[in-house]
């Protein structure tokens, strides 16, 4: 058997900003036989899940599920609604808007980059002018990462959806969820999105290996003109299946026992109590790097992440070699810089399966691996943190995880 653990006791923690800690209760769940896909009791799964995927996407529309990491879901995105030499508008937040725009080049689609600094948003402001600008309706599909996990900032998709509504345009609105679904609010009927892309391996608290795609009537109507080849990604050949419970090749149907305990687990929590834990295990954590002097990356407090928060090193100092020190010294991953941000930054990942003390064991390891590193910082962020988490307990015990009667998330539970 493969040695991943040489530690001698105690758990990893595993605060990189995806994959995330998968519960126990899931890892139960994905170790049980696997069962003919092709049976009652998997169709019956499928079903429930495709349920329950719909209420965390909070979304009416369709929803298919692919064997494969997210990169897949952004590639099905395009591939089901374009045509060659369609132009995109996409935003360059981050690490992860670059890796989508170099897909969309590669499939051969015309891609108009809004310029970023990696510490803000996407611009719905500049969104507007460029589709005010577009009176021959060019620009097919507007694409941005709600959550940009390279950076820690999240973009105001309420915002963009508002200005396609607004300006008339008849563009797709396609968004990434991927580290933003059932850990930030998301809402793909209410923001009138068309493609929503998640991944299973961050908010949905499962391994990596399971992407989403939830697809607007719109975007399934772009279907029938789209010309970009698609084969494995076609969601009709997915759809024509998906009521029955089934699938059109051979599903991963192991991730899939853990991805209905995960949705269990989330429906039971209530989603809007889900986002209130990440948002002030976020503060916490930003209250600790503020503490030790240090910089939040994200420059619009709010544009802040709840899932991770990205922190800048000081000028001389290697993020890198102080991630290695806590690594070595505490078992601790946290996520590095990517791409023009390799060795500036660290992230501290606080999103999926994760509570108050874990974020206290994270934040310690943090502020030791500081010290050990020689990164000019000052103490007193675990403190900053302990102060706000303990002033802000919600409630003791299980009682606090019980769903608020009437509130807007009673309906989802189940
Ligand atoms: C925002 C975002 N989009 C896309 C991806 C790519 O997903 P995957 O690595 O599962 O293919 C990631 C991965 O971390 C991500 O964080």
């Amino acid at each position: 058997m493969q040695e991943l653990d040489d530690h001698p006791s105690g758990r990893h923690f595993l605060q990189i900003p995806g994959p995330t800690n998968v519960p126990d209760r899931v890892l139960r769940a994905i170790d049980q036989p696997t069962i003919d896909h092709r049976g009652p009791e998997f169709a019956a799964l499928t079903k429930s899940i495709l349920v329950g995927m719909k209420k965390v996407f909070r979304t009416e529309a369709d929803v298919v599920i692919y064997p494969s990491s997210g990169t897949g879901a952004w590639e099905a995105a395009l591939v089901n609604t374009l045509s060659p030499g369609d132009r995109v508008l996409m935003a360059e937040t981050g690490h992860f808007a670059t890796l989508w725009k170099r897909i969309a080049e590669r499939l051969g689609l015309m891609v108009e980059f809004l310029p970023g600094d990696w510490r803000h948003g996407a611009p719905a402001a500049q969104i507007e002018s460029r589709l005010r600008a577009d009176n021959e309706h060019a620009i097919k599909a507007v694409c941005v990462v709600h959550n940009e996990t390279s950076t820690g900032v999240t973009s105001n998709i309420a915002d963009v959806g508002e200005v396609i509504d607004r300006t008339a345009h008849p563009a797709l609105l396609m968004v990434d969820t991927i580290s933003s679904l059932a850990s930030i609010d998301y809402r793909h009927d209410a923001w009138r999105v068309d493609v929503t892309v998640a991944g299973s391996q961050k908010g949905l608290m499962l391994p990596p290996g399971l992407s989403f795609n939830a697809i607007s009537a719109n975007a399934l109507a772009a279907t029938r003109t789209a010309r970009l080849p698609r084969s494995y990604w076609d969601w009709s050949d997915q759809l024509a299946v998906s009521s029955a419970g089934f699938f059109p090749y051979t599903p991963a149907t192991n991730l899939l026992y853990g991805l209905q305990e995960a949705l269990d687990m989330l429906l039971e929590e209530g989603l809007d109590r889900v986002f209130a834990r990440h948002e002030r295990l976020a503060e916490a954590t930003r209250r600790a790097v503020r503490a030790w002097g240090l910089e939040i990356l994200c420059a619009n407090p709010a544009e802040y992440s709840a899932s991770l928060t990205a922190v800048m090193v000081p000028d001389g100092s290697d993020a890198d070699a102080f991630r290695k020190i806590v690594l070595d010294r505490f078992d601790m991953s946290l996520g590095q810089g990517l791409g023009r941000l390799s060795g500036k930054i660290f992230r501290i990942g606080h999103l999926g399966y994760f509570n108050d003390l874990m974020l206290c064991g994270t934040l310690s390891g943090v502020e030791m691996g500081l010290k050990l590193a020689g990164i000019p910082c000052r103490a007193g962020g675990v403190q900053a943190a302990l102060d706000f988490l303990r002033d802000t307990a919600p409630g003791a015990g299980r009682d606090s995880r019980a769903p608020a009667t009437g509130s807007k998330d009673a309906a989802l539970v189940g």
